[in-house]
């Protein structure tokens, strides 16, 4: 062999090497940045127990049916429940109580704070909205229960929030739907044990909050009723989902725009569209998500598994998701990002700016997919997504074999990849790791595929 050749191809290989190092090097580098990924489940020092029926002294019961409210699902209790608020609000340590047992209808209602100290709403009866579209009041669209300017409240009990929306399912999208339940502009908030059904449009909803917790929740709505979102987070940071279980038409959990620290333990979604991470960047805007985790889920006969989904044209970025420990059951798509949503009867031109996706890990992710893509990264040409990890993933097809779809999706794997996702290792569509020369980018992408599929 020609000396001068062995010299460089050696030069070459110690180049490779360095690149490959380097690759390896930032990919310990945003492990440790997703493992840091943990919000603290219970904010103690936030709430205190809120023992308020066996505390003596402490509590003052604040009684819907005090202020004239029937109970009976026919009389208007919309009134009542408002007085009630009011007194209840400016009492401290008060307890908005709805009792067991009854079915109270009540109009689209305000409930604003602020509102004096440790005030409980305690929900154990039923809490029903008027079905007739027609005899919605047009001053307050959009929303029906909505509760605003909170400060370390508490919403607890047994009892269910039911948005009677059949009529609405079937109306015109164009209607402008309420959301069930809406907490908004709120701090400290924990949400406890509360049924929420058949909304007209989102069940519950989360809007610009800071520190919400929520727990032991279940939503339920038909798996054929249109945008029925099961819970909701937009413009929130530090909340926490946990022990909840939700069936409906639309995403179990969406996450959008200006949301950061969340994250959801124990969930049980089906049926439904699955745990999304958007819709973001619609019209051109701007969108920014990030940490974000998801730890132990089932969901069953979803469309979707766990999905990040940007419309063509906007901007910001999704950077620091983990979806793990999370059981597939026959799911249409079980692993999915969509940098090409279009929920619009016009087919979405392709655009050169899109939301950027980097830092999302899967990790033990498994059970069965319905689709041959099991997974799917569909990622834009002019802004790729970077940085995918996945781990331990082992996805079947009953009939047939699974696969992984890529396009401009840039990550690495470790553990068991079932199917394989080779195409995530690909650098081609003009997104190149290393810009040194042909063949040396080459022999180092062969020796970071090595390292790649090993066990870290
Ligand atoms: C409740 O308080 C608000 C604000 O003070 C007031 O506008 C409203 O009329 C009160 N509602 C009832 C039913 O007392
Ligand atoms: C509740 O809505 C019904 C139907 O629109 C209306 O007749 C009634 O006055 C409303 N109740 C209150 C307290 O506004
Ligand atoms: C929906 O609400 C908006 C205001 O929020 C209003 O301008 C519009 O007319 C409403 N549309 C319908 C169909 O009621
Ligand atoms: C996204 O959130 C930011 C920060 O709260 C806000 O300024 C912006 O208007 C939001 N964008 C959309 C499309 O809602
Ligand atoms: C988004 O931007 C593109 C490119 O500038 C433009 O063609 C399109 O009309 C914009 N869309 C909206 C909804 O503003
Ligand atoms: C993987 O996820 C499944 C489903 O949530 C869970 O039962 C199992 O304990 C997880 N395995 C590990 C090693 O954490
Ligand atoms: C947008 O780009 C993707 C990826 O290159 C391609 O599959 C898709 O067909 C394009 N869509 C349109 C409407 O051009």
């Amino acid at each position: 062999m020609n000396k001068l050749f062995l010299v460089s191809f050696l030069g070459l290989l110690i180049t490779a090497y360095a690149v490959a190092g380097n690759m390896l090097y930032d990919n310990f580098n945003i492990l440790g940045e997703l493992e840091d990924l943990d919000i603290a489940e219970e904010g103690a020092e936030l709430f205190e127990d809120p023992f308020w029926i066996s505390e003596r002294g402490g509590k003052v019961l604040v009684n819907v049916d005090s202020f004239g409210a029937v109970g009976d699902g026919v009389s208007d209790d919309t009134e009542a429940f408002r007085k009630a608020w009011n007194t209840s609000c400016s009492t401290p340590k008060s307890v908005f109580l709805i009792p067991p047992g009854r079915r109270y209808l009540v109009n689209a209602t305000k409930f604003q704070g602020p509102c004096a100290d440790r005030l409980v709403v305690q929900i154990d009866g039923t809490i029903v909205a008027p079905d007739e579209p027609n005899d919605w009041d047009p001053m307050l669209p959009r929303l029906w229960l909505d509760f605003s300017k909170l400060k370390g409240v508490v919403f607890q009990g047994n009892g269910v929030i039911d948005g009677s929306g059949s009529k609405w399912w079937a109306s015109s999208c164009k209607k402008n739907k309420s959301n069930a339940l809406t907490i908004e502009s709120s701090s400290s908030i924990k949400v406890k044990g509360l049924t929420i059904q058949n909304s007209q449009q989102m069940n519950f909803v989360i809007s610009r909050c800071d520190s919400v917790r929520v727990s032991e929740v279940q939503v339920s709505c038909p798996g054929d009723s249109p945008n029925t979102d099961g819970i909701h987070i937009t413009g929130s940071t530090n909340v926490v989902l946990q022990d909840s279980k939700i069936g409906t038409g639309d995403d179990c959990i969406s996450i959008v725009n200006a949301s950061s620290a969340i994250k959801m333990k124990r969930i049980y979604c089906g049926p439904g569209h699955g745990v999304s991470i958007g819709s973001l960047g619609k019209d051109n805007s701007t969108a920014i998500v990030t940490k974000v985790v998801l730890d132990t889920a089932l969901l069953r006969e979803t469309t979707n598994g766990v999905r990040i989904k940007t419309w063509q044209g906007g901007s910001g970025y999704v950077r620091g998701v983990r979806f793990e420990n999370v059981r597939m059951e026959d799911v249409a798509n079980p692993i999915i990002i969509d940098q090409f949503y279009c929920d619009s009867p016009k087919t979405c031109q392709n655009q050169t700016s899109a939301v950027q996706i980097s830092q999302i890990m899967y990790r033990n992710i498994s059970g069965t997919t319905k689709s041959k893509e099991a997974m799917k990264f569909a990622c834009s040409d002019t802004t790729p997504c970077s940085n995918i990890v996945l781990s331990n993933i082992n996805l079947e097809k009953k009939d047939g074999t699974a696969e992984t779809y890529c396009n401009s999706a840039q990550g690495f794997g470790t553990g068991v990849i079932n199917p394989s996702a080779d195409c995530l290792n690909s650098h081609d569509k003009g997104y190149i790791l290393i810009d040194h020369k042909e063949n040396n980018a080459e022999l180092a992408e062969r020796i970071g595929d090595r390292i790649t599929h090993t066990e870290l």
